[in-house]
């Protein structure tokens, strides 16, 4: 069939919306209409070059919501008319650490999905005869797409499309670190460093799992702001003092928990040193840039501090993705807030725009 995509042409160019070719899906895999698609950092962040694993011609977006249009030979985890959540990180159900309640990385498609390819090692997208890559398995800037079963989590067909994609990546990864890799008490003490949708999430996270105080550390007092509706407690600005701050805060002894949420080595390094002497954990979500590395004093982890690191919140989609958005219909996660703009596909670069500008924490496209 013929849709309409944004693809990424060249890097450090604006994304070209265009008509492309989009095959059948084959055995096991999925068409889906796509209804709504975040637009995160990382689809910037590839089209700008920077990314050293990036590829192009590939059709960029990972923050998908949709309809199951059509499903391929031997498809039994999704059925016609599902409403369904893409995953970039898939649960196969069968791997070795999807097997394992330690880790949500599951090993199926892994190699093929890093190249742009679906899990046979090819693509079904294509212009003009020449080969059109996946990005990140899921290519959701796009009408229409195909992808593995094993990457839909099937949700409630009540959540409006443009409030369940962002469950796709940056809200259940906030989600996710709290309630999966830090696994946060009732009662504790949490700092999140960094108020956007991972941070965010991180705050709704903390209070979901009970956490009787969550301090948030920003540099933008619109997304402090923002944090408080999540449930942050108490708002810090940022900056270099803001560890000696946190550690006044808690009788000079630090955070059960914190997490990072920034991407920046030196507020993980913050995150560390905010944490709690004897069992305080470090939680790790923010994507470092090629290269960095993270500067700890042993010290600090003699004395009990603990450092873990978080991909997609260690959700492991198709179980935990649908309950997420169960509990947004609950009413016990605000998504409305988050979401700031709605637009086009052809607006696509408007969303980059958006997001460089830090207008609003999530841009979502529409397709009608
Ligand atoms: N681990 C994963 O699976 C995963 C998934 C999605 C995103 N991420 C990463 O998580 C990070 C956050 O993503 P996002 O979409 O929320 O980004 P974002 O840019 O919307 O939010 C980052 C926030 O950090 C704040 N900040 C910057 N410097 C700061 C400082 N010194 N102190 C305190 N706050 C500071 C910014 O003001 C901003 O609000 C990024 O690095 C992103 O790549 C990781
Ligand atoms: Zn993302
Ligand atoms: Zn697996």
């Amino acid at each position: 069939m013929r849709m309409r995509a944004a693809v990424l042409e060249e890097f450090g160019r604006p994304l070209e919306v265009q008509e492309v070719e989009l095959a059948e899906p084959r055995a096991a895999e999925v068409l889906v209409r796509l209804e709504a698609c975040g637009v995160c950092h990382t689809d910037m962040y590839t089209a700008s070059g920077a990314d050293p694993s990036g590829y192009a011609p590939a059709v960029l977006g990972h923050e998908g919501c949709g309809i199951v249009e059509r499903a391929g030979e031997g498809v039994t985890l999704v059925k016609e008319g599902d409403r369904v959540v893409t995953l970039f990180s898939p649960q196969c159900g069968e791997c070795e650490h999807c097997l394992s309640p330690k880790t949500n990385l599951c090993t199926a498609i892994r190699a093929e999905q890093n190249l742009g390819h679906l899990p046979d090692g090819t693509v079904r997208l294509t212009r003009g005869g020449e080969e059109v890559r996946h990005f990140m398995g899921t290519s959701t800037f796009a009408e229409y797409t195909v992808m593995p079963e094993i990457a839909l989590a099937v949700i409630s067909p009540d959540a409006p499309p443009t409030h369940a994609a962002p469950f796709a990546c940056g809200l259940s990864t906030g989600l996710g670190a709290a309630i999966n890799t830090a696994k946060v008490e009732a009662g504790s003490t949490c700092v999140v460093f960094g108020a956007g949708l991972v941070g965010l999430g991180a705050v709704a996270g903390s209070r979901l799992q009970g956490a009787e105080r969550i301090v948030c550390v920003d540099l933008s007092d619109d997304r402090l702001e923002l944090a408080r509706g999540q449930g942050a407690t108490d708002v810090l600005k940022g900056g270099p003092d803001v560890v000696e701050a946190i550690l006044e805060m808690t009788g000079g002894m630090g955070a059960d928990y914190t997490f990072e949420a920034t991407g920046n080595v030196k507020v993980m390094a913050q995150a560390v040193e905010a944490a709690r002497m004897g069992w305080g954990l470090a939680t790790m979500a923010g994507v470092a840039g090629k290269g960095e590395t993270l500067d700890v004093v042993p010290r600090l982890l003699i004395t009990g501090r603990r450092v873990a690191g978080s991909s997609f919140g260690g959700c492991k989609g198709r179980d935990q993705v649908p309950q997420f958005v169960e509990r947004y219909l609950q009413g016990e996660i605000d998504v409305e807030p988050l979401i700031s703009h709605e637009l086009g596909l052809d607006e696509v670069n408007r969303g980059f725009e958006l997001m460089e500008a830090q207008d609003g924490i999530r841009s979502v496209i529409t397709f009608d």
